[in-house]
């Protein structure tokens, strides 16, 4: 069988298996698989595939057709321009928590002009946002906290990969307890998806990213309820802290800011589909 039978059949199979963006999704798993970019896979559509990577291709298939993330088949994601690994026990980084980046990072150039920041992020997951951060802030000095330790192992091998291991310090433990002062930033995408939406979800989601990255309770603002409600020790005056939130979940968590805080600025700011996705709160 050709390269182009092969792309052809694996773009069939994927998409009566319900996969989105089927020929996309089979071109990139024989790339991976044949550790060759695009240019290269094209060059080569008339070329044999070897009966073993034939076998290795349906493999990889057969994974991806049992709802398996394409990121955790192909061991990696790109967050902010730059490349995460991830593997399972890591939530893969959603191009929506960019919004988490980009509004900390308008705040460290108006308001630290003279200073270099200290920022935490809780959660960290695979590190992408705070290995972001740490890359356009090579002064600012970032705690990257998680209670998974599977996480933090991720996390590691992405802070090695781009070389920020000595600026980025992983911190094991529940929400702001690890960190061992005041910052001038905490940022987080803390779970915060409702109970009764769990089952909702899709399976690539349910059945195979950690329970732990996803689940935020009743209401789905466990997580960010208590994150508020410790935060007040961890900031230092004239802090930020921005929350990565659900939809529909807008008006409960700036209702919750504004009794815990109530002489900040608190706001919501808009992910590039319209939603409320990041709650700010600016303590004077
Ligand atoms: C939604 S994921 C976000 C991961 C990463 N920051 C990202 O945006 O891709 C939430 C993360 O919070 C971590 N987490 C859950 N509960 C926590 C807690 N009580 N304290 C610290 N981290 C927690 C999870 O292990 C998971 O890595």
């Amino acid at each position: 069988m050709t390269i182009k039978e092969a792309l052809r059949q694996a773009s069939k199979t994927l998409a009566s298996g319900s996969i989105e963006d089927a020929p996309l999704e089979a071109e990139l798993l024989l790339m991976h698989l044949l550790g060759i970019d695009r240019a290269k896979l094209y060059a080569r559509l008339e070329d044999e595939l070897s009966p073993g990577d034939a076998q290795a291709f349906a493999q990889l298939l057969k994974r991806r057709l049992s709802h398996e993330p394409i990121a955790y088949i192909l061991g990696h994601r790109e967050f902010f321009g730059h490349d995460f690994y991830v593997a399972p026990g890591v939530l893969i980084p959603r191009p929506e928590s960019e919004l988490l980046v980009e509004k900390a990072l308008d705040f460290v150039k108006s308001e630290f002009p003279y200073r270099d920041p200290v920022i935490a992020e809780i959660g960290t997951g695979s590190g992408a946002i705070a290995i972001s951060l740490a890359l356009l802030l090579p002064n600012a000095k970032i705690y990257a906290t998680d209670i998974s330790p599977r996480a933090l192992n991720i996390a590691r091998v992405n802070c090695e990969k781009h070389g920020v291991q000595d600026r980025v310090y992983l911190l094991e433990g529940d929400l702001l307890d690890p960190l061992p002062e005041a910052v001038d930033i905490i940022l987080a995408n803390l779970p915060y998806i409702r109970d009764e939406e769990l089952s909702e979800l899709s399976a690539e989601i349910r059945m195979f990213e950690p329970m732990e990255a996803l689940a935020g309770g009743r209401q789905g603002l466990d997580k960010v309820r208590q994150l508020l409600e410790e935060a007040r020790g961890k900031l230092r005056p004239g802090g930020l802290i921005l929350l990565e939130i659900g939809a529909g979940q807008g008006r409960a968590v700036v209702s919750l800011a504004k009794d815990l805080f109530p002489k900040a600025r608190v706001e919501l700011a808009r992910d590039l589909a319209g939603r409320e996705r990041v709650l700010s709160v600016t303590i004077p």
